[in-house]
């Protein structure tokens, strides 16, 4: 039987899949576009529908319909697995048992208890007044698909075992946690559910908020799922899967801290939200969010401990060369506040943005003027120094530079000079590898390797190699399989290195004009000639040395021939 991996992938078309991320247009044989994974304005992302592959030429990720969900989502394997295998119809648990228990079960887990917490929800009359108090509507609740956790010992458990989930499972998911004494006992208990979805609209955790009458102040306000093979907190940002498109199209999320936030927002319509959920910001989300947004507007609780967190996620955004801009609530804690008070206020207050600097401006430097002798303005005067230092854009670094003159009235080179002295506050880009910095592999071609690809991918395109007998001596062995496999019409090898140059070729082949083809053949014959008669010379004077004058009267000719 073939692998699950092979039967998902013959009924998933690449080309067909690859059209929900991308914007693909045609190109030959292949299709390109965009490349997501690296900042780019011309396409070197090239999808081949022969090959069922994608490759990057200008970042140098490639391969098939699983490494690009892996890649794209966050996803580690067995997820992507999973996903793809209900795209495609093909039922893991038939097919692959062990690994169906290992990712499939626990969404069918989360969405088992989804359903049931949505289902104590409908009879919970101080649940539901409380959600209605805080104003959330009736609508958003559905949407958001949240619940109620009643607060019971075991109301989920029990529901579980019933439906015949073996414990380990349930336990595995998260949804229950063992008391010292070896009993089961619900994780979520008296508290409002709302479940975490992945960026596919898959529940994966939940999150849950105490309903204040059951607060006994021994537990968290909020209880979150634990980690699992399905829930990674640092990379998944709530609300990402509704508003996803929105953020794509404008090029702009509005990013919010917690459930609250994000659900009243939505509400009040701004429909370009996100919110981490039970963890500070971490490049893993600024990674995702770099790759739909290029302007992130940030929101904190107006307290010192917001700005704390608000200004390490400017620096961090900043760093991950997103534009940060600032949303400016006042006289109210958070955004979930003003929605209710006001939803207009809120969306009005998100429009008027202001760039992070300026904001940073005011507050760390009140009387703009810098006091060369006020050692706090001189020290609030290099932190906003070293902030402009670590912005990843050369353009918008200098605009800062020439703000913060106009607004302290210092001159551009004196804030310069004093920069350079003033390390910068934090790098992502030495936190993590950046995407675009892996080397692409065709950078380590030969110049040779390059004009045989152009011809071996040209003849590809037209499907006619007749017109490469002329250079074909010249190829390597692999070259010449290669063109072998390609005249048979085969677009893949068993040999693994072979398949690997295979894919390269087809991935970058492009229909070369009359002229470029004659002038690669000659390039190659130019070469390959010259190679030859270096390698002749060297034996003439090595048998001139040798005094075999046959022998050199034989290579003499030989030579003659080729010049
Ligand atoms: P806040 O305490 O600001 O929550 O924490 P909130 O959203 O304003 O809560 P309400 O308005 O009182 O309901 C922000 C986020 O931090 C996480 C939650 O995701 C929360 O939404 N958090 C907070 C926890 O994970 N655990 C906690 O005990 C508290
Ligand atoms: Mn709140």
């Amino acid at each position: 039987m073939d692998s699950p991996v092979q039967t998902i992938k013959d009924k998933l078309d690449v080309v067909t899949f690859l059209k929900g991320y991308l914007e693909l247009t045609p190109a030959g044989k292949n299709f390109k576009a965009r490349c997501p994974f690296h900042n780019e304005k011309t396409p070197s992302f090239m999808v081949s529908p022969d090959r069922q592959s994608w490759r990057c030429f200008g970042c140098g990720n490639g391969g098939d319909i699983f490494s690009f969900i892996m890649k794209y989502e966050n996803m580690e394997f067995g997820e992507a697995l999973k996903v793809l295998a209900e795209k495609a119809g093909v039922e893991l648990r038939r097919i692959q048992p062990q690994e169906y228990k290992a990712f499939g079960l626990l969404y069918e887990l989360q969405d088992e208890a989804k359903k049931y917490y949505i289902g104590q929800l409908a009879g919970a009359d101080l649940a539901k007044k409380y959600l209605l108090d805080r104003g959330l509507k009736q609508e958003t609740i559905e949407e958001f698909e949240l619940g109620w956790a009643p607060n019971e010992p075991e109301g989920l458990a029990m529901h579980l075992l019933k439906k015949g989930y073996d414990p380990n499972d349930i336990l595995r998911a998260g949804l229950i946690i063992k008391t010292e004494r070896g009993m089961n006992l619900d994780r979520f208990r008296g508290r409002i559910m709302f479940p975490i979805h992945n960026h596919l609209g898959k529940v994966v955790g939940f999150t849950g908020r105490i309903l204040p009458v059951f607060d006994d102040g021994k537990m968290g306000k909020y209880v979150n799922s634990p980690e699992t093979a399905i829930f990674n907190k640092s990379k998944l940002l709530y609300g990402f899967w509704k508003t996803k498109n929105v953020i794509r199209e404008t090029g702009r999320a509005f990013m919010v801290e917690g459930q609250m936030d994000f659900l009243m927002s939505y509400q009040a319509g701004v429909r370009n939200a996100i919110a981490t959920s039970g963890t500070a910001l971490t490049v893993d989300h600024l990674i995702t969010i770099r790759r739909v947004a290029e302007e992130l507007l940030l929101s904190f609780d107006n307290d010192e401990a917001g700005w704390t967190a608000g200004e390490r996620a400017i620096s961090l955004a900043e760093s991950a060369g997103l534009v940060t801009k600032i949303v400016s609530l006042q006289g109210v804690k958070d955004p979930a506040e003003l929605a209710q008070k006001d939803p207009g206020a809120l969306k009005t207050a998100v429009d008027g943005a202001e760039p992070a600097f300026k904001v940073l401006f005011r507050r760390h430097l009140p009387n703009g003027r810098v006091e060369v002798s006020d050692l706090k303005e001189m020290k609030s005067l290099r932190d906003l120094l070293g902030r402009i230092s670590s912005i990843s854009s050369p353009v918008e670094k200098d605009y800062w530079v020439k703000e913060l003159s106009t607004y302290t009235l210092l001159s551009s080179s004196l804030i310069r000079e004093e920069m350079e002295k003033v390390k910068p506050q934090v790098s992502i880009e030495r936190t993590v590898p950046a995407e675009q910095a892996q080397e692409p592999a065709e950078q380590k071609l030969s110049q040779t390797d390059r004009l045989i690809y152009l011809l071996l991918g040209d003849a590809y395109i037209k499907s006619k190699y007749e017109e490469l007998r002329e250079v074909e001596k010249y190829f390597s062995e692999s070259y010449k399989n290669i063109l072998e496999l390609l005249k048979s019409g085969k677009t893949s090898s068993e040999d693994k290195s072979m398949d690997e140059i295979l894919n390269a070729i087809i991935l970058s082949a492009k229909e070369l004009s009359p002229e470029d083809f004659n002038l690669t053949v000659l390039r190659i014959k130019e070469y390959f000639q010259r190679a030859e008669r270096l390698e002749l010379s060297k034996q003439i004077m090595e048998q001139e040395n040798l005094g075999n004058e046959d022998k050199v009267k034989e290579l003499m000719e030989e030579l003659k021939k080729l010049n």
